[in-house]
């Protein structure tokens, strides 16, 4: 069950592409209902293969983001639980390359779809952000309309709440102070360049 969705944005490739490895943004602008912490591993660091894609291992930048989400209470949770929407753990395997990304989405252990994030630069300081999104069916006709439309929305709501913070953000990223959650965003930026400079 496919979804396809483009916008313009006003800054540059690198900055796009790596909001999804800046993960504390999740919770603050995504406003993703965290129970407690929202944790992001570096898998490339480690012995791991990519997710089976059609991309040089040299060329692949992957993580983890995972989360606890806070439990629902009342009626809401009822209707979740009835509508198998009562998250209580999330899972975002990212797999990058230079210019887009895959993140392969799970709830509670079991992969719900598969989103793909390309960036195809325009002019100097303007991009376009393709998003293809992919769900997999859970076997019910109904249930699967209904979390495809659920998703689907959230997902263009998501994506849209990035818009106007890329579209203001200077593509200058000299200076500044980092700490250590910043790690991961920083070591895309490495990897970012060192593309560059062999594009060069
Ligand atoms: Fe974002």
């Amino acid at each position: 069950m496919p979804y396809r969705f483009s916008f313009l944005v006003k800054t540059s490739v690198r900055r796009v592409v790596e909001n999804a490895f800046d993960h504390h943004h999740f919770v603050t602008v995504h406003n993703v209902p965290v129970a407690d912490s929202i944790d992001l591993t570096l898998v490339n660091q480690k012995d791991t293969e990519p997710s089976e894609l059609p991309i040089a291992k040299e060329a692949w930048f992957g993580t983890v983001i995972e989360a606890r989400i806070k439990t629902l209470t009342g009626v809401g949770a009822a209707i979740a639980k009835f509508l198998g929407l009562n998250i209580e753990t999330q899972k975002n395997r990212v797999d990058a390359w230079p210019t887009g990304y895959i993140n392969i989405f799970s709830c509670d252990g079991q992969q719900r779809g598969k989103v793909l994030f390309g960036v195809t630069p325009i002019s100097k300081n303007e991009t376009r952000l393709q998003v293809l999104i992919m769900f997999n069916k859970m076997g019910n006709l109904l249930l699967d309309l209904f979390s495809y439309i659920v998703f689907v929305k959230q997902f263009k709501a998501n994506g849209l709440l990035d818009k106007p913070i890329f579209d203001t953000m200077s593509t200058d990223t000299t200076g500044g102070a980092f700490i250590r959650s910043d790690q991961p965003l920083l070591k895309f930026r490495q990897f970012y360049q060192s593309w560059v400079a062999k594009a060069q």
